[in-house]
């Protein structure tokens, strides 16, 4: 269970250097800045923990792929620069993660400040878990919490390996969120536990709707993974994209969804266009064995039955997991079903709504209906993990509670 590891809470932090592992992650535009700071601001409470306790914090993170090599597009200055703003004159930037400004850095560090080291993948030990370089890192703390749920599902230098050179690593308090929500909640659901899929492939999915046919009572389906299994029953999709190889366990899904009960729900209807753009004509058409996709015609949203079939579905669950959008949501033309489905969740003050992470929380938020779910989670590729049932790395290598 990934819940059994030592928490912040178990720490004594008082006068201790501590290095945070956070995912500061965040997406940056054209002129760095940053363009949603829900990353950043979910790592607070672990912070402002961290400072009420007395102790130095030093931060940690990644941010994008630079590949090994310091480029400033992938530099956390401007994350120095809102967590200021957001801490006030107590966070200090250091432009490098090792080495002597590191050091020196670090003998001045004060309780109750915050020291932001530069991107951790400027140095492609990070990523290659290399032990030296772990070492480095831990040399400048007492202490590890990690609090990167985002990054949980990776192994390098900074979310494992360090631990070896720390005595104990525990988990942060967004950490312990995401499990408790993502693992926690869903191994005991209350019921109807209802799971929303989409997105464009089945084959991220199979992992995840494998574990949750052990646990769930109805499935949506949605999104480009549906035309597979729209196929599978042998439903003309045209156009839409089909991920030919993958039709057969599609209907091994459906076979094994009949047998354990679940319905499987798949869209009764779709938008189709003749070209993914904006401002083109749309076609609602049936999704039946003698009336499917017309030739030279796509579907890239779910119909207005299905809309409504699928808003019966949510408004009686009391668990709704929801992991990847339902169309093309961000072409405001093809995003109704996605809408419709974030409003149908929003509306259900019963039930337990949990957001998995990835492109449905970007559309949530887009929505403006983010505040109206239970929780959000901050990974994307970690949640889908940490549903499937998987042990993350970053995670695994935390202290143990009960040793
Ligand atoms: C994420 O955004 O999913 C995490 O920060 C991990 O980033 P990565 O996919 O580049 O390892």
């Amino acid at each position: 269970m990934n819940s059994q590891k030592l928490s912040l809470r178990d720490l004594q932090v008082a006068h201790q250097r501590v290095l945070l592992r956070a995912d500061f992650n965040v997406p940056l535009n054209d002129q760095g800045e940053i363009v949603d700071d829900t990353r950043i601001l979910e790592a607070l409470p672990t912070i402002h923990y961290l400072l009420e306790h007395q102790a130095k914090i030093i931060l940690l993170s990644h941010l994008g792929r630079p590949n090994g090599s310091p480029q400033t597009r992938y530099s956390l200055a401007p994350v120095a620069r809102h967590l200021t703003k957001l801490l006030g004159p107590i966070v200090n930037f250091v432009s490098d993660c090792v080495g002597p400004l590191v050091d020196q850095a670090v003998l001045t560090l004060q309780e109750g400040n915050v020291l932001l080291l530069e991107n951790l993948r400027f140095h492609q030990e990070e990523e290659a878990n290399d032990p030296a370089f772990a070492r480095a890192l831990a040399a400048g703390g007492d202490l590890y919490v990690n609090d990167a749920f985002g990054t949980a599902h990776r192994a390098h230098a900074s979310t494992t390996g360090i631990t070896a050179y720390l005595p104990q690593a525990a988990m942060g308090l967004l950490m312990e969120k995401e499990i408790q929500y993502l693992e926690g909640e869903l191994n005991n659901p209350k019921r109807p536990f209802l799971v929303i899929l989409g997105g464009s492939k089945v084959s991220d999915k199979i992992g995840v709707i494998q574990r949750l046919m052990q646990k769930a009572d109805t499935f949506l389906i949605g999104g480009a993974m549906a035309y597979t299994f729209l196929r599978a029953q042998g439903i003309e999709t045209s156009l839409s994209r089909v991920e030919a190889d993958k039709i057969d366990l599609a209907k091994d899904l459906l076979v094994e969804a009949q047998e354990r009960s679940i319905k499987f729900l798949l869209p009764l209807d779709c938008l189709a266009v003749q070209s993914i753009q904006a401002a083109v004509p749309t076609k609602n058409v049936p999704l039946t064995i003698t009336a499917g996709v017309p030739e030279g015609w796509e579907g890239v949203d779910i119909g207005l039955e299905t809309r409504l079939r699928y808003a019966q579905e949510i408004a009686s669950a009391k668990t709704i997991l929801w992991n990847g959008p339902v169309g093309i949501f961000e072409i405001p033309d093809f995003s109704g079903g996605t809408r419709s489905l974030a409003e149908a969740i929003a509306a259900n003050r019963q039930a337990l709504s949990i957001i998995g992470g990835g492109d449905s929380v970007t559309a949530v938020k887009q929505f403006g209906l983010a505040s109206m779910m239970s929780f959000i989670s901050t990974g994307g590729g970690a949640s889908l993990e940490l549903i499937e049932g998987k042990e993350l790395p970053g995670i695994a290598a935390l202290t143990p509670r009960f040793p």
